[in-house]
């Protein structure tokens, strides 16, 4: 029996590197790709030039599979992204979307990505985006759940995986959002995914090039620590509790939504870089985590996060499992 998320996107075990903006850089990437998983640039952002670097980059550390991020909202964002991947075909690209997935816009995508040999890769948020991505021609589904990192989802990961393999079987569906222990990605076989998406997981990594502070803190983190700011922008993400997350909640609580939404605008211009890249993870630098961060003790290597966490669950599998009744 041939795993169908391996088979379409040509990878040794049915594991996805979350797209994670300026955090899964080429180094994460071809870590990931390297260990048999499929590695996704964060790129739904970049300029063309630095995307075009990044993937030369990656191509020089592996020969394995790998993805583009594509930010599928209309503006200029998404054509640079697209012509940029048509001047430099990569094996998938990786699409994410925060309001309702149309379908013209979607099938018009896929079909100018397909062109150029990628294979598609949809992320969705709800039932309904994952039929729209099934009926434009996705190759695999990613079903994200409120709980995992980056933008915060609405529908919890156990619902939106039960509703995606019950009304679509042409595609194969991945589980996605507070993934992290062999139990859990048994549950999700079990439960009906046939693999399934990390980023909060990957991000702490040894080969994530992001700064040790980022994943100090999201280490000592527990599930209590994380909350939701931004929510007056209609596009809130998870961050680490630190002062400027008290702040953006304060803004929020304070002010009128429309205002609000330009303060926190104002407040956090930056703050990922700041984190990131300067290590600053206290005052002005934002920690984007999932609410997985609890069960996160400590780093591991790529090849722990994917080998090692794929057997260990092969393992459970094998056992018999009983009610007990
Ligand atoms: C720091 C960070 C940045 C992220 N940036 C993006 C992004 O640019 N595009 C995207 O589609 N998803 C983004 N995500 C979401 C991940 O791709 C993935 O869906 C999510 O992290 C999975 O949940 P988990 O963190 O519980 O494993 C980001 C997540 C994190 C933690």
């Amino acid at each position: 029996m041939k795993n169908r998320v391996c088979t379409a996107l040509g990878i040794e075990y049915p594991v996805v590197q979350g797209a994670m903006a300026w955090t899964s850089m080429a180094p994460l990437v071809a870590a990931v790709s390297a260990a048999g998983g499929l590695g996704v640039l964060g790129c739904g952002f970049m300029p063309g030039p630095v995307i075009e670097g990044q993937i030369a980059a990656i191509r020089s550390m592996t020969d394995k599979p790998f993805a583009c991020n594509i930010f599928l909202d209309p503006g200029d964002q998404l054509e640079i992204n697209c012509s940029t991947l048509e001047k430099v075909p990569v094996p998938a690209v990786y699409l994410d979307t925060l309001n309702l997935l149309d379908y013209d816009m979607a099938a018009r995508i896929y079909d100018r990505m397909k062109a150029t040999g990628a294979k598609v890769v949809a992320k969705v948020n709800c039932l309904q985006d994952g039929l729209v991505a099934e009926k434009a021609g996705a190759d695999v589904i990613i079903a994200k759940g409120v709980e995992g990192g980056g933008h915060k989802a609405r529908i919890s990961g156990r619902v939106l995986l039960a509703e995606l393999v019950e009304s679509i079987t042409s595609v194969p569906i991945l589980a996605s959002g507070g993934i992290y222990t062999p139990r859990q990605v048994a549950g999700v076989f079990v439960a009906g995914a046939e693999g399934f998406e990390m980023g909060t997981a990957f991000m702490t990594s040894e080969e994530c090039p992001i700064h040790p502070n980022v994943k100090a803190k999201v280490i000592s983190a527990i599930d209590d620590d994380i909350v939701s700011c931004g929510e007056s922008t209609g596009e809130p993400s998870w961050q680490v509790r630190n002062a400027l997350a008290e702040r953006m909640l304060k803004i929020e609580a304070d002010y009128p939504k429309a205002e609000a939404a330009k303060l926190i605008m104002q407040v956090s211009a930056g703050s990922l870089a700041k984190a990131s890249r300067d290590g600053e993870v206290e005052n002005e630098g934002a920690v984007l985590s999932g609410q997985v961060c609890g069960l996160i003790t400590c780093v591991k290597t790529c090849r722990e996060l994917i080998a090692g966490l794929c057997a260990d669950a092969e393992a459970i599998l094998q056992m018999p499992h009983s009610m007990g009744l």
